[in-house]
């Protein structure tokens, strides 16, 4: 057992966990590492409860995990939302502070709600590629898919940094790089960043510059398989433009072409 030293009592449903990297990206962004629970059992992009040790009652948000199932840690890349109730006080953990998470993950972004294609298009804004990151890890997506598509949409360039090192690290790493070989594509795009402004994903599907710059057909559902991360409005304007090119959503009991879930905010 862990030696845990919190000011109230850990409830059952939980565990305290302990950090191990925690880095910040911008005003905005940070992510962190934290010890997994050896009993700890996820499907690559779910997401888990997190809460810190600060209270009686402990505040829990969503967070997707973002590292592969496979990982001896677990990853989670968050915003910090001003007088949030949680990321007011997680953005400030240190390495060796306590985490809570209930021990329950779930979440509609893994890849048995696929059923099987060609190419996987991962489309995130923000934070939204959180459960990407672990979905780009997973040696089982280079298993089932010949091409994986990952986009990431900011308003600012260095937004982009996490996804940016992810794709690099991923591409380098000793062991990764055997499966991935080059089947991992990244699109960036940031769309306030002064005279650099790049599109929105849901323009550059539209007006086909996505297609285009990769050098990849148009969508197409005897191919073509897709995971949307991201907030609510390009959750809903994302996948009106899969289903306007006949591709249809899925979940854990019902596989199909698309699916979809919520970047979590405070
Ligand atoms: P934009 O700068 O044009 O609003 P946010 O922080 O507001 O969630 O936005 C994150 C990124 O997602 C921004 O680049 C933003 O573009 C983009 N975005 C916001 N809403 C949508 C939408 N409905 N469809 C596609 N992209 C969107």
């Amino acid at each position: 057992a862990k030696q845990t030293e919190t000011a109230f009592p850990i409830p059952a449903n939980v565990f305290a966990e302990t950090v191990t990297q925690v880095r910040h990206y911008t005003d905005s962004l940070f992510m962190f590492r934290m010890t997994r629970p050896a009993s700890f059992r996820f499907r690559t992009g779910e997401f888990a409860m997190i809460g810190l040790p600060n209270a009686e009652k402990p505040v829990f948000r969503a967070y997707s995990i973002a590292s592969p199932a496979w990982d001896e840690e677990l990853e989670f890349f968050s915003i910090k939302v001003p007088g949030g109730p949680l990321t007011e006080h997680l953005q400030k953990i240190k390495v060796g502070d306590t985490v809570l998470m209930r021990k329950k993950p779930t979440g509609t972004l893994v890849l048995d709600a696929l059923i099987p294609g060609k190419r996987l298009y991962l489309f995130s804004t923000g934070t939204g590629i959180a459960p990407f990151a672990g979905i780009v890890r997973d040696p089982e997506t280079y298993e089932k898919f010949e091409e994986v598509i990952l986009t990431h949409t900011c308003r600012t360039r260095e937004e982009l940094t996490y996804g940016r090192d992810l794709v690099e690290a991923t591409r380098t790493d000793e062991i990764l790089s055997e499966v991935v070989g080059d089947k991992l594509r990244y699109f960036g795009s940031a769309t306030r960043d002064g005279e650099t402004r790049g599109e929105r994903i849901t323009t550059l599907i539209e007006n086909g510059k996505l297609f285009d710059e990769l050098g990849v057909p148009r969508l197409d559902p005897a191919t073509d398989r897709a995971m949307i991360c991201g907030s609510m409005a390009m959750l809903k304007d994302t996948a009106a433009l899969l289903e306007a090119n006949r591709l249809e959503e899925g979940a854990n009991s019902k596989p199909a072409t698309y699916v979809v879930e919520r970047a979590f905010v405070d």
